[in-house]
């Protein structure tokens, strides 16, 4: 169907880039002006709308707009951090049925235990969720989307009756065995040295050469969210080879031994943080263990100043 981003500004990009199918905006829009309802309408943005007071605002800008503007409406049915209350139905219903300017395209919610289908939350998240979709129905409101799932709500089939799914981690390949990981980050080589035993790397020096020893220096850093928590404890590959971090992680630049690499590294050679070299792998769920996080926050911590290449 498209794209769901969190704010307006990812969803401007979008269409900067060439985007032309439906973009919603999940959690970025929280008050309504007349800048706002213009950007919206200019880049063709669907907001989700997540409470009474917004609903308010944007009923009280409608004559700012030049055409009907569709809108999904978003429910708490337990999450318990965005949504619609369940005694404000009402209201939304009787607010919505004179404003003949919105067009209700789509109800959701969200899951707080996606994995699992018979959790007492999950149980009465659905059960909740079902409530809204038939009270609106029965008065006469039966827009057309109708979602509650994440990944993991899709993966465990927990609410059969949703057309439409908001796949965030499965589209990179995580989070089910059946998929595979799609992201793959590398970095350069920008030089290479001979250590002897003894000798420190970077700064503190927080690493030693505990024998000769051969090392590559990488372009890239905590800058480009190569987590310091990775120092002294992560891999990178090399020719497929598993090097280990060297001393600590610095903004731009990284250590690895390449003692173990048995062609010779040369720089403008490129290592491996993310993905497949060979029948290695270094997966988001390896590098989040060592940053005591998870998979999200790796990959959303890839800064933007990394180019991205989409294929
Ligand atoms: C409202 C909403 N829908 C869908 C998703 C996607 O979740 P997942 O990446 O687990 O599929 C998120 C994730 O932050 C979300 O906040």
């Amino acid at each position: 169907l498209g794209f769901g981003v969190a704010t307006v500004e990812e969803g401007i990009e979008l269409r900067r880039d060439g985007v032309r199918s439906p973009i919603f905006v999940m959690s970025g829009i929280q008050f309504f002006d007349k800048e706002m309802i213009r950007c919206l309408e200019t880049c063709r943005l669907t907001p989700v709308i997540s409470s009474l007071p917004v609903l308010k605002q944007l009923v009280a800008h409608l004559g700012e707009l030049s055409s009907p503007m569709g809108v999904h409406l978003k429910f708490n049915t337990g999450m318990n951090r965005l949504g619609i209350e369940q005694d404000e139905w009402p209201q939304v219903l009787a607010l919505l049925n004179s404003s003949p300017a919105i067009q209700v395209e789509g109800l959701m919610s969200h899951l707080a235990k996606g994995e699992n289908a018979k959790a007492p939350i999950t149980r009465k998240q659905v059960s909740l969720f079902r409530a809204v979709v038939a009270y609106f129905a029965r008065n006469g409101l039966r827009p057309r989307w109708i979602h509650l799932h994440n990944s993991a709500g899709m993966a465990a089939k927990i609410f059969p009756e949703g057309n439409l799914h908001r796949v965030g981690l499965h589209l990179y390949g995580l989070g089910h065995p059946k998929l595979r990981p799609i992201a793959r980050w590398t970095a350069p080589v920008f030089q290479t040295r001979r250590l002897k035993k003894g000798e420190g790397i970077g700064y503190g020096p927080y690493f030693k050469a505990k024998r000769s020893m051969k090392m590559a220096v990488l372009g890239v850093g905590y800058g480009d969210g190569y987590r310091r928590s990775f120092s002294n404890v992560a891999c990178v590959l090399v020719r497929g080879v598993r090097c280990p971090i060297v001393g600590t992680v610095s903004m731009d630049l990284t250590a690895v031994d390449v003692s173990r690499v048995p062609v010779g590294v040369n720089p403008g050679d490129q290592a491996v943080l993310l993905g497949k070299d060979g029948k290695q792998e270094i997966t988001a769920e390896e590098l989040g263990r060592f940053a005591r996080t998870i998979p999200y926050e790796i990959l959303t911590g890839i800064s933007p100043r990394v180019p991205r290449f989409f294929l």
